[in-house]
């Protein structure tokens, strides 16, 4: 059957990242919906979105939002904090029509949630902070730059003696001393790879909230609630790959990241700078993001 043919509940989910981070979130949304069909986009030719200016991580998030919505899909997730922050509100003004899930939102829930003291350390992203205010204001937000995390993870160093040894350093000055925060964000979705280092740092008391896992909650939650999940029971779900840039790196550290083999034939090289936008994108408004 193809996609013209199928009800909107087959359609696949999209998601996107500036490059494999967002795989993490992938994965979370594979082990808990195994029947849905994935496309998974990675800006590898774009990477890294952080250093950019936000004006720039709205035009990439809305081309690779075009690119996926293109393909037909039932429901978005921008894998990608940064992504997320900077273009959340313009992409959901887009494509008003189409349920645009971001992690922060998702993950600072789960933050207030998880923390009895609302003394949170935060890995990396300040939308965390803003966005944990917003539900708790009373709340101490401690945010942390790690940025060797990054290419640790795509090194596939996540856990041993490098991987301890460069997450204590950065996480034992504040996790040592009392009182310690009692929750800790990982603020990028690369992090979840590095886990099970982390956890061996912080001790086993602190809530170590990831992303990946709570915004997979969210996604099957909404499916339902719209009435899009896969309706076929036991099947197990398609993965495609779009990337722009070098397949071969893609395809070793992004085996690593899902725990799977990912075959060339999986994967597509699509270019983003000619997608065409709707008119909407041309003037998005800037709102606060989620
Ligand atoms: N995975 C992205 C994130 O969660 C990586 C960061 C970037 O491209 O700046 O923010």
């Amino acid at each position: 059957m193809t996609t013209e043919q199928c009800g909107q509940d087959q359609l696949p989910i999209g998601l996107f990242d500036s490059g494999v981070g967002g795989l993490t979130v992938l994965d979370a949304m594979r082990r808990l919906m195994p029947g849905e069909d994935y496309l998974f986009l990675g800006d590898t030719a774009r990477v890294p979105y952080g250093a950019k200016s936000q004006k720039t991580i709205v035009r990439y998030s809305l081309q690779a939002a075009a690119k996926l919505i293109g393909q037909r899909i039932k429901l978005l997730v921008i894998a990608c904090n940064t992504a997320t922050a900077a273009a959340l509100p313009a992409l959901r003004e887009t494509w008003p029509d189409m349920p645009i899930i971001g992690v922060i939102e998702p993950g600072s829930r789960a933050a207030c949630e998880a923390s009895p003291s609302g003394d949170i350390a935060v890995i990396r992203s300040g939308a965390y902070a803003e966005a944990i205010l917003r539900r708790r204001p009373e709340a101490q937000v401690r945010s942390l730059a790690c940025p060797l995390f990054v290419p640790l993870a795509e090194e596939g160093w996540f856990d041993g003696p490098i991987a301890e040894g460069v997450v204590s350093r950065y996480l034992e000055p504040l996790f040592e001393k009392s009182p310690a925060p009692d929750c800790l964000v990982l603020g990028c979705t690369h992090y979840p790879m590095l886990a099970a280092a982390i956890r061996k740092v912080v001790g086993p008391e602190v809530h170590i909230v990831d992303s990946a896992a709570t915004t997979a909650e969210v996604v099957k939650r909404r499916l339902a609630d719209k009435g899009l999940a896969h309706p076929q029971a036991g099947r197990t779900g398609r993965i495609r790959f779009f990337i722009t840039d070098d397949p071969q790196r893609f395809t070793r550290t992004g085996s690593l990241f899902l725990n799977m083999t990912i075959t060339d034939s999986d994967v597509r090289l699509v270019d983003l700078e000619n997608v065409p936008l709707p008119d909407a994108a041309e003037t998005p408004t800037q709102r606060k993001s989620s």
